[in-house]
């Protein structure tokens, strides 16, 4: 009797959750949909500063407010290495844009930034950005809570859906721009075969991207992508060519994409990212670089910083390739009011 009354229990519970979670589900997708049929002031704005195809995109994908003084430097550089294209940094947890005046103020939260005529802030909204595109089902069948590398994958499906929708620059925001790209569809080699997805370019909706996004979703359902799997740039690109090796500073074509050299990009391999944090006797000159990329997951547990007058490699980054972020550093100015 007891047992009959305890399984009945949790009959009803299971049941109950299953309706709860089922209607919440429903709910999330009827607000979605309401959503997405009036698009909001931030998508126009997106697309008309983003228009012609030239922008430099940076992403902030969580909710975080307080840009670090890396990414800070990583826009302004750009800012100051693409004085002809609009610089865009996209950030989750901005709230609206409805006017002018909304933008000015989003803009006046990062004084270092502002002075930048084509440096824009706007709000990155998921739902918009991923509507038409095989990521908006993936999105809405996602639960966060239950997926360890959530913010990583996110933000992989994130940037090459704004490059597919906009073309453009990608940049990740520990990327220190020092000397233009002017190449238009690449990817940048990490190791030999390896494809790094920290910079990137494309023309808007190259087949490329529409190919990474199918990909993406067909594996994340699969699920057979380990740790150790290779990225979603490098399964991609070596499915439209074989990748030889470089034999030379040059780049390699693949299909219609250049795949350029480590040392773009990545002169100091992720093994070494400390070299950064470190004091050189002479600083390198970086000559066959494009950009730097700091490796800030690397540098996730010891959290070194930049120290002024440390002399290291990065406090010489940070004055040659953003002095103004610098310079609020060296005379204890806040970055974010
Ligand atoms: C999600 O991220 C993890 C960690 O980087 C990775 O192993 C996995 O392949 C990713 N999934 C997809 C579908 O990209
Ligand atoms: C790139 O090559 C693919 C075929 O691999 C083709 O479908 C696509 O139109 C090309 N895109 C551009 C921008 O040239
Ligand atoms: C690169 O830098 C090195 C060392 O500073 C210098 O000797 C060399 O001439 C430079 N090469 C170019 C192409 O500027
Ligand atoms: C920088 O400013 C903060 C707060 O205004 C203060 O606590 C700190 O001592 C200052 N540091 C220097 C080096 O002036």
């Amino acid at each position: 009797m007891n047992a009959l009354k305890v399984s009945g229990i949790l009959l009803f519970a299971a049941t109950a959750g299953f309706i709860f979670t089922t209607t919440q589900r429903m709910l999330k997708v009827h607000f979605l949909i309401s959503r997405l049929s009036k698009p909001s002031m931030v998508n126009k704005r997106a697309e008309e500063i983003l228009k012609h195809g030239n922008g430099v995109i940076f992403l902030e994908t969580t909710d975080r407010m307080e840009p670090s003084s890396l990414v800070l430097c990583s826009i302004e550089s750009a800012a100051r290495v693409y004085p002809d294209r609009p610089v865009v940094y996209f950030m989750k947890g901005l709230q609206d844009i409805n006017s002018e005046d909304d933008e000015k103020r989003a803009k006046g939260k990062f004084p270092s930034l502002s002075p930048f005529n084509n440096v824009h802030i706007l709000p990155l909204r998921l739902d918009e950005l991923f509507n038409n595109t095989p990521l908006l089902p993936w999105y809405i069948k996602a639960n966060p809570k239950n997926e360890r590398f959530w913010i990583h994958n996110l933000s992989d499906g994130c940037r090459m859906t704004m490059i597919w929708k906009y073309g453009g620059l990608y940049f990740d925001t520990d990327v220190i721009s020092m000397r233009p790209i002017t190449e238009k569809n690449f990817l940048t080699a990490e190791h030999t075969h390896t494809s790094g997805s920290s910079v990137f370019g494309l023309t808007p909706h190259h087949s490329f991207a529409w190919k990474s996004l199918n990909d993406f979703v067909q594996n994340y359902n699969g699920g057979l992508w380990g740790n150790q799997g290779p990225s979603l740039f490098t399964r991609v690109l070596s499915k439209l060519c074989v990748l030889s090796d470089f034999k030379t500073l040059d780049h390699i074509v693949c299909g219609n994409i250049t795949f350029m050299h480590p040392q773009r990009i990545y002169p100091i391999p992720y093994e070494q990212w400390k070299k950064y944090f470190e004091v050189w006797d002479n600083m390198p000159s970086f000559n066959n670089s494009y950009a730097l990329h700091l490796w800030n997951y690397m540098n996730s547990n010891e959290k070194k910083t930049v120290v002024i007058g440390s002399n290291t490699l990065v406090e010489n980054l940070y004055k040659y390739y953003c002095p103004l972020v610098y310079d609020f550093l060296l005379n204890n100015k806040s970055t974010v009011i």
